[in-house]
């Protein structure tokens, strides 16, 4: 059975009766600023949405944070004060913390190994407890990358990281990540990073390639370091009080549009993301490509702490394995 079919049928048990189609104008947040790919796969969304439901239904947009961050937005998504968002996989970890597994380490091996990660049947069956554990229903997955380094200072290894404050996105496993790699990690939301970095509040940052080079962050550093440590999935959702009370038709309708358009987003980080990095590469900053062996045993105590964390990481190793 597919994942859309399983969840319409696990979901609409779990979360009762099921109403007739009514015309609906839905709301979506995202913390993405409008040119970003996760903000137009939103934008996609709505449209196919009302000529699916011949104007029907219709989806409101609020990118760049404007409905607050992704912790307000999940809290409004369970109160059912918002009815969607495109979210980081980060801040559903933060409720759910069988999600840190995606971050493992060297998970993926380079950017389309994620995608295949992503679109595994391990991956889609962890989206199965979200309306019981956190009030949303996940209805797929999509990305923004692989994570990388960007420095004001010159970095040769990664001792050179030790003690630096370096931004992070607010959740566990990064913290957990560069605590073992002895830096001294600054969580952050998206919107408060150039500046952080201009100012020098912050020495560094972890980023993806995509807003490394065009949200310019490069130009306030002197190093990049290429690593590819870490994935970085986003989920599709839908506050479980919203659900309740779509139609069967709906449901259908709605999970398969936005499942299509979260899933349109590993195809374009899969596209772009080597276009992106060799753009940061040709400005002439200092640039670095590293692998796992850069890190030496921050990664093994990573490892260590996420394997009691969650029982999910053996799966996704295997089928990180199988999907090679
Ligand atoms: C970040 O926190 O770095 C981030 C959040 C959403 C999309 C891309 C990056």
């Amino acid at each position: 059975m597919t994942y859309i079919l399983r969840l319409l049928t696990t979901a609409t048990l779990a979360l009762s009766f099921v109403t007739a189609s009514q015309a609906a104008e839905f709301r979506l947040g995202l913390i993405t600023p409008p040119p970003h790919i996760w903000t137009k796969a939103a934008e996609k969304f709505g449209a196919e949405l009302a000529e699916a439901s011949a104007g029907q239904h219709s989806v409101s947009v609020f990118p760049a944070r404007q409905l607050g961050n992704e912790a307000e937005m999940l809290q409004q998504l369970q109160t059912g004060a918002l009815d969607m968002a495109f979210m980081t996989v980060a801040e559903v970890s933060n409720r759910a913390p069988e999600f840190g597994a995606f971050y493992a380490p060297y998970l993926a091996q380079d950017i389309a190994h994620a995608g295949r990660i992503l679109r595994s049947e391990t991956a889609s069956d962890m989206l199965q407890d979200l309306p019981g554990q956190v009030g949303v229903v996940g209805v797929g997955y999509g990305m923004a990358g692989l994570r990388q380094i960007v420095s004001r200072g010159d970095i040769k290894t990664a001792a050179d990281l030790e003690g630096l404050k370096l931004r992070i996105t607010p959740f566990t496993p990064i913290l957990d990540f560069y605590n073992a790699v002895g830096a001294a990690p600054t969580p952050m939301p998206l919107p408060a990073v150039y500046d952080a970095l201009a100012n020098g509040q912050v020495d560094a940052i972890d980023m993806d390639a995509e807003l490394i080079w065009l949200l310019k962050y490069y130009e306030h550093a002197d190093t990049i370091v290429q690593s590819n440590h870490m994935m970085f999935p986003m989920v599709g959702l839908v506050s479980a009080r919203t659900w309740t009370n779509l139609s069967d038709d709906d449901r259908t309708m709605i999970s398969e549009l936005m499942a299509k358009n979260v899933d349109s987003t590993i195809d374009s980080y899969v596209a772009k993301e080597a276009g992106w990095l060799s753009e940061v590469e040709g400005t002439g900053k200092t640039y670095l490509r590293v692998d796992s062996s850069f890190f030496g045993d921050a990664i093994n105590e990573w490892n260590a702490i996420w394997s009691q964390k969650t029982s999910s990481l053996d799966a996704l190793r295997a089928t990180a394995a199988a999907t090679k």
